[in-house]
């Protein structure tokens, strides 16, 4: 396990955990400075691709993504989602961690439970990559949205659910919309730590999608909060470039990469 791994295990109980999402470096340059950790979300398929849900992005676009990032990380630990149909079998989901983990030079991979791949988290981490699991409202195997752990039997399935994934060998559970309640009891059950979405802040770190939080995604649900509105702030500056270039304003003296033109020159039509 990595140092950078090794530290944040350490944070648990002592701060919380920062993490956002990043799909291009220089996002990623910003995030690195604040967060512990910088995840190449499949959310790219939603927020940067405009498709309706994350199942059709592929490993390549999700590489491509993971490399920009990359550039721009320097501390923070960059984790890589797994797409959708990238991890069907244990041996496919080695193969498709190893690929990822070799052409991003990622610190870890995530992969989102449907109950079922404790063996593919054990056979990635036969291969010395860390992984990160995900569970509650997992986009990739659930199509209807719900918020879980609202009965008894429901938190204990996802303590369990929890319980196996760590005993697999992941290093920290994501909690994606589960009751306060849930993920407290959760957090509890486990030695490793818990990032929550929506899943109040009975969890041991927080993630968000960052262009939710920046108001460029269009996606505000209630556990979003908006620390900015960039979407009004780049129409404003939109708005502005276009006046200039119609009214003439720009470009002006300023803009010519070789300064004024001095020179008087003989040229006719
Ligand atoms: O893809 C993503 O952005 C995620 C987070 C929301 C946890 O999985």
């Amino acid at each position: 396990m990595s140092n950078k791994i090794k530290n944040l295990l350490k944070k648990r109980n002592k701060t919380k955990i920062v993490s956002l999402t990043a799909y291009s470096n220089h996002i990623a340059k910003i995030l690195d400075k604040y967060c512990d950790i910088t995840l190449v979300g499949d959310s790219v398929a939603n927020v940067l691709y405009g498709m309706k849900n994350t199942h059709e992005i592929n490993i390549d676009t999700i590489i491509r993504h993971s490399k920009s990032v990359k550039k721009g990380i320097k501390r923070s630990i960059m984790v890589v989602d797994m797409p959708k149909g990238s991890y069907k079998t244990p041996l496919q989901a080695k193969k498709n961690a190893k690929l990822i983990y070799k052409k991003t030079k990622c610190d870890a991979v995530k992969i989102e439970s449907n109950n079922k791949n404790f063996e593919i988290i054990k056979e990635i981490r036969k291969a010395k990559i860390p992984v990160m699991g995900h569970i509650g409202f997992t986009p990739q195997f659930k199509k209807k949205f719900s918020v879980e752990g609202k009965t008894k039997i429901e938190i204990k399935k996802l303590i369990k659910e929890a319980q196996l994934i760590e005993k697999a060998g992941a290093f920290s559970v994501v909690l994606e919309c589960l009751t306060p309640h849930a993920a407290k009891i959760v957090t509890k059950f486990l030695k490793i730590p818990t990032i929550g979405i929506g899943s109040s802040a009975n969890c041991d770190g927080q993630i968000l999608v960052t262009d939710d939080i920046l108001g460029l995604s269009g996606f505000y649900p209630k556990f979003v909060k908006k620390y900015a509105n960039l979407n009004s702030l780049i129409e404003r500056a939109v708005k502005k470039y276009s006046k200039e270039v119609i009214r003439k304003k720009f470009p002006n003296n300023k803009n010519f990469l070789y300064g004024k033109w001095k020179f008087k020159t003989n040229f006719q039509k």
